[in-house]
């Protein structure tokens, strides 16, 4: 995929009204912290379009990212960050579901899990609703630089079992760091894209 642009089109708050758009979009789901802006610049080698931070919380509107004016890149806030009130938590979660829900041009929502780790009640509950919309679930395992390559197998299982994830669903080990998986990420969206 040859990157000619990609350009932050549309920010959603929780006031916002949603963009209708008419073409693919792609989202990233996952815990606060867990690497979805971070995965985003990495995908498209870019540096900072996509702000990151290692305090979580950082990105706490949806973020549509135009490539190429072909597809859009959808970074979402992420869920399970303790520092907001659970009134703001309640309604950056209904902002999310509400687009994940009602997006005609959503083709795939690819749910981040950090490999060091097993995953949460709230992950479980995010890839089940992502089952459960019909969409085919894709995992990315997400900071695979922070474990050593001999503990990739066991973690990876660890996250399968964590979400009970049916046979066929795909995880992609990642990092943002080396960029490890990107290829193999990059090649799933294009096929599910028709790019
Ligand atoms: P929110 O916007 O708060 O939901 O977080 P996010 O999921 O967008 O995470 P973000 O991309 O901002 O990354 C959080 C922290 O993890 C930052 O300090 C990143 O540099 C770091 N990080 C993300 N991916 C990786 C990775 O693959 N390897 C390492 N070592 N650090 C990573
Ligand atoms: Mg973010």
């Amino acid at each position: 995929m040859i990157i000619k642009s990609a350009n932050l089109e549309t920010v959603c708050g929780v006031a916002s009204v949603l963009p209708i758009n008419d073409k693919p979009e792609i989202a990233f789901a996952g815990k606060s912290n867990v690497g979805k802006s971070s995965l985003i610049n990495a995908l498209l080698n870019r540096k900072s379009l996509a702000r990151t931070s290692a305090q979580p919380g950082k990105t706490q509107t949806i973020n549509f990212y135009n490539i190429n004016d072909q597809f859009y890149y959808v970074d979402l806030p992420g869920y399970g960050y303790a520092k907001v009130s659970e009134a703001i938590k309640a309604k950056w979660g209904k902002m999310i579901e509400k687009y994940l829900r009602t997006s005609k041009q959503l083709k795939a929502i690819f749910l981040l899990i950090d490999i060091r780790h097993e995953p949460s009640g709230n992950d479980k509950s995010m890839y089940d609703w992502i089952v459960h919309q019909g969409f085919q679930p894709i995992i990315i395992a997400t900071k695979l630089d922070k474990i050593n390559r001999s503990q990739k197998d066991k973690q990876l299982k660890i996250i399968r079992e964590g979400l009970e994830v049916t046979a066929d669903t795909k995880i992609f080990p990642f990092s943002a760091l080396t960029k490890q998986g990107r290829e193999e990420i990059w090649d799933y969206i294009e096929t599910i894209c028709n790019l």
